[in-house]
């Protein structure tokens, strides 16, 4: 018998997502600690925050000796994909070395599970759409290289050493929960970056309108982060209750594209969108929309608040900065 608390990890806690998590988690009254290895901050809404890499075996000592840790949510992690591509010895070093290390620590205080945050970036440059998990996984970018050798490590980990593990590949998170905004450094998701030129009186950008869809641009699956935190949960439900360690995508299933977004900020701050036409950028495939058929199946996940495009865009819009 113990006394310790319950307590769940979230790594990244500090981020865009990690926060949110913490946030909604909090009001269900989990009892999330946050590692992360940025700011000073030593608690964000409440929230214990511990300061330090993911790497860090005293963390994790310190953590298993404090509390009964139920689910560890991994979010922590470097995420722009251009960055990764002209550094990727601190993204392999982050995002697989790190994360590989503290694979290890887990497994020395007894392999609780893991909800890590992958993403669609696996996939690289899809041939099917919408694209099922079981789809090619042919990243391009070290960025989509590390999320995929970690999904491999899990996997190797829960053969070897019974590691519960899933996987939640993630297509375009956005929009807010509890509001906790949306801020990247440096940015580069487009509901910030067209919120940013309209508030600044400048035009956004459109990056390819001659793609082979309806109006000519790219288009992309966008999951509000209502859903996104719901899934989450549903993830470590599933893995409480025996379910087999696995990936799954999270998306709305549908894709909105570059135009569809740019006419939704017409709509919701009254302005007129003016966006610069600009050519395609290396790299970015035409279409990507998720299959998301197993994640409704086995998570019962209905990605309800992510149908209306507007919705996440009024979330950013409306936060006022
Ligand atoms: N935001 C998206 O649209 C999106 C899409 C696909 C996948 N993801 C993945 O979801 C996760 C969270 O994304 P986000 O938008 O919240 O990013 P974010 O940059 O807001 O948060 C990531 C956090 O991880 C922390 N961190 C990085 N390396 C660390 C380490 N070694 N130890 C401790 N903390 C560390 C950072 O300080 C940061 O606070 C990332 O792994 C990202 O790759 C995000």
């Amino acid at each position: 018998m113990t006394d310790k608390p319950n307590a769940v990890v979230i790594t990244g806690g500090l981020g865009y997502v990690g926060q949110s998590l913490a946030a909604v988690l909090q009001d269900q009254g989990a009892n999330p600690v946050l590692i992360d290895n940025r700011g000073v901050a030593s608690q964000v809404l409440g929230v214990p925050v511990i300061r330090g890499s993911v790497a860090d075996g005293a963390i994790w000592r310190q953590l298993a000796d404090s509390y009964h840790i139920q689910t560890i949510y991994h979010c922590a992690g470097l995420i722009v994909v251009s960055e990764s591509v002209h550094d990727p010895a601190r993204y392999f070093s982050e995002n697989v070395c790190a994360s590989l290390a503290m694979l290890n620590h887990v497994r020395a205080i007894g392999s609780v599970p893991i909800v890590f945050s992958s993403s669609a970036a696996v996939y690289g440059n899809p041939q099917t759409t919408p694209i099922p998990e079981d789809a090619v996984k042919a990243p391009i970018s070290p960025y989509g290289m590390s999320k995929w050798e970690f999904e491999q490590m899990l996997a190797a980990f829960e053969v070897a050493y019974g590691q519960p593990w899933v996987a939640l590949r993630y297509f375009n998170v956005a929009g807010a929960v509890k509001g906790v905004r949306e801020q990247h450094e440096p940015e580069t998701h487009l509901l910030p970056l067209v919120k940013a030129a309209l508030r600044q009186g400048q035009q956004p950008q459109i990056f390819g309108t001659d793609y082979p869809t309806p109006d000519g641009t790219a288009i992309r699956d966008y999951i509000h982060m209502a859903d996104l935190v719901d899934v989450h949960v549903r993830a470590a439900d599933y893995l409480t209750h025996g379910g087999a360690s696995r990936a799954f995508n999270v998306g709305s299933g549908r894709g909105h594209s570059v135009q569809e977004v740019m006419e939704g900020f017409e709509r919701v701050s009254g302005r007129s969108v003016n966006a610069q036409r600009l050519p395609r950028r290396a790299g970015d495939p035409p279409v990507l929309v998720a299959d998301i058929a197993q994640a409704q199946e086995y998570l019962g996940f209905d990605p309800k608040h992510s149908q209306d495009i507007d919705e996440m865009i009024r979330d950013i819009w409306q936060d006022g900065v």
